[in-house]
């Protein structure tokens, strides 16, 4: 490939400044779009190729391609923010494209080149750098996926694969802002088990979560909480973020990488960050019934959701078909609170990035 892996073109119409500044506003969460979108083509006979950054339009693939049938499909989660200096960075963007790398190898699909992955985020960041709001707690949240394009219905590997960045500005994950959330405990379905594709960032994961997350909005709930596929006994995850425990003495606990749960990138942040504040960091199984005894005796003072999107959030009740209970006066602990700020903090170029966390653009 040349220098330059990606042609960029300009869009020809542009939202209008006046309109960009409206939907800035109060963007939400993944409902409003930038004008342009990176693509970037995969063939097995000439590997990558056709990189472009230009306008965001609708796709048109074949109705037999390979993801329309079998959802050979990947994606990642991250964010360009805007410093409290005028600058624009992202966090770890090498992680995510690892980590897209291991869930390409897992759902049988090529290996994007980390480079690849950052120059299409990049120049994508550079074209609609007007998208990044600069609201507190705002940021422009990028989607890199990948997806099976050949035509072809036969169970194989597809030949033939598109990647794609988009990028939406976004305000915080739930309509409550950085007030705690209530979860729902699903005791009906699993997530994931040993063997299957709970550590991929594939589309089929959240397809077959969706039924469990609409039960969660049924109970009044703002997210589902997974338990473990054999014993239905141990906190794996929410369906789209990681978890967290606090106790009374200073323990902060997670439940560990065993294969079943996506290895967050916030997750791990948060790991480092806690120890270095003196907390002792353990990732260990934890049950719900653990869980549940805990809270009621105090033990267990806070408790919160971690991810891209949701960033910290405290978790206030915890619900399931046979009743609830509060963690802590259901309101946002210490510890949540502290880990949120200096996150962002570092994040927003505030705090020192002595991890090296910080990727400029
Ligand atoms: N777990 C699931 C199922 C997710 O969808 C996410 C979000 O990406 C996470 C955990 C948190 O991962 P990260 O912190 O890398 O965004
Ligand atoms: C992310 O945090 O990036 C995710 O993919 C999770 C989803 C809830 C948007």
């Amino acid at each position: 490939m040349s220098e330059k892996s990606f042609v960029i073109t300009p869009t020809e119409h542009p939202v209008s400044d006046a309109d960009r500044a409206r939907l800035l506003e109060h963007p939400g969460f993944g409902a409003v779009f930038s004008d342009h979108m990176a693509t970037l083509k995969w063939t097995s006979d000439k590997g990558w190729h056709d990189g472009l950054v230009g306008p965001r339009r609708p796709f048109q693939i074949d109705p037999a391609a390979a993801v329309l049938h079998y959802g050979q499909e990947i994606f990642e989660g991250m964010k360009a923010y805007q410093t409290q200096n005028g600058g624009v960075v992202l966090f770890r963007p090498e992680a995510n494209a690892k980590r897209f790398g291991r869930s390409a190898e897992r759902l049988a699909m090529p290996v994007l080149p980390t480079e690849l992955f950052i120059e299409a985020i990049e120049e994508l960041v550079r074209l609609d750098h007007e998208w990044i709001p600069t609201s507190e707690g705002a940021s422009l949240y990028l989607r890199p996926f990948l997806f099976a394009t050949e035509a072809f219905l036969g169970v194989r590997p597809s030949r033939e694969f598109t990647f794609c960045v988009l990028a939406s500005p976004v305000g915080p994950y739930f309509s409550g802002g950085q007030k705690p959330i209530t979860v729902w405990v699903s005791k009906d379905y699993i997530r994931a088990a040993s063997g299957g594709t709970g550590a991929a960032k594939c589309g089929g994961n959240y397809a077959a979560g969706l039924l469990a997350q609409a039960q969660a909005y049924d109970h009044g709930c703002d997210q589902v909480v997974f338990l473990d596929a054999v014993e239905r006994r141990w906190i794996e995850e929410l369906g789209g973020m990681n978890v967290f425990f606090v106790t009374k003495d200073g323990k902060l606990m997670t439940p560990p990488l065993s294969g079943t749960i996506l290895e967050g990138i916030t997750r791990d942040s948060i790991l480092k960050l806690a120890a270095e504040q003196g907390l002792t960091v353990q990732e260990t199984p934890y049950s719900y019934e653990q869980w549940k005894l805990d809270a009621a005796s105090g033990v267990l003072t806070e408790a919160f959701a971690c991810g891209t999107a949701a960033v910290i959030v405290p978790i206030g009740v915890v619900r399931d078909a046979a009743g609830e209970f509060t963690i802590g006066n259901g309101a946002a602990g210490p510890v949540t609170e502290t880990l949120y700020h200096r996150l962002v903090n570092i994040q927003r170029g505030v705090e020192a990035d002595t991890h090296e966390w910080l990727h400029k653009i």
